[in-house]
């Protein structure tokens, strides 16, 4: 029997109890640093060392972080379900969780590229693309082109290009489950107003969310407690 399919949009929230900082909680990563500094084109054109070193330091803190009991639920929904992950996340989380179809919205962070790659000239081509890991790149470090290698992120102010493939994924959900993002950046933010009129929506995130749609389920807890009563739910339809 064909499965069921669940679409899961995450944020930084799913990585919370990973240890890894979120953006806009107190102390998160835009408290600490300018976003247009060391996450925006303009910041990269302005002063590059920053932006490398800025992202550098997360990588370094990914290595030691490990995936938490949300990422292994949402794994786990496999097991039942034609599951696609879509993350806003730039971390290898839900990867080593063990989820298999997963779309980053806003890049990885473990990759790299030319810095001439990528974009609207080569169609975001991905074939210059490669993966370091955890180690770290430094102004010098040139791809085979002879550019300088950049994070491959998507920054403010750059086209966000698996946006369609997000689109199709949450518009042919049976369910969409949405953990731990504050829905405040677009075109992710909008992505849950391509659900089918009459899909349900599950929002886990211990705060307020800035949606108000019908369709909404608000499970107000921690991504992983909030993953034991989502799963609890499914048990029960
Ligand atoms: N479990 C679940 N949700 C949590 C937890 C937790 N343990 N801790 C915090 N949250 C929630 C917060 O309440 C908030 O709604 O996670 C959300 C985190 O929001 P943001 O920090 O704004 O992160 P996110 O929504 O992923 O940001 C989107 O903004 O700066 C850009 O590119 C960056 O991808 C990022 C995008």
């Amino acid at each position: 029997m064909k499965k069921k399919k669940i679409t899961v949009l995450t944020g930084a929230g799913v990585s919370a109890e990973s240890g890894i900082s979120t953006f806009r909680d107190s102390n998160g990563l835009w408290e600490n640093y300018r976003v247009e500094d060391v996450a925006s084109i303009e910041g990269w054109y302005r002063n590059p060392a920053v932006v490398l070193d800025f992202y550098n330091q997360r990588r370094r803190q990914l290595k030691d972080a490990q995936p938490n009991a949300a990422h292994r639920a949402i794994a786990s929904l496999e097991q039942d379900y034609d599951v696609t992950v879509v993350t806003q996340n730039v971390d290898n989380l839900h990867e080593r969780a063990g989820s298999t179809k997963i779309i980053h919205l806003h890049g990885e962070l473990t990759k790299v590229r030319p810095e001439d790659r990528c974009n609207e000239r080569d169609g975001f081509s991905e074939a210059e693309v490669f993966d370091i890991g955890y180690d770290d790149i430094s102004l010098g470090d040139l791809a085979p082109d002879g550019a300088q290698l950049r994070p491959h992120i998507v920054w403010f102010g750059e086209a966000v290009p698996k946006i369609e493939q997000a689109i199709d994924a949450v518009s042919r959900a049976d369910i969409l489950l949405i953990v731990g993002t504050s829905l405040q950046v677009y075109p992710a933010a909008g992505l849950y107003r391509y659900a089918g009129y009459d899909t349900p929506i599950y929002i886990i995130d211990p705060k307020d969310v800035p949606v108000n749609d019908r369709r909404i389920v608000h499970i107000r807890e921690v991504a992983t407690k909030g993953m034991e009563i989502f799963k609890n739910i499914l048990k029960s339809e």
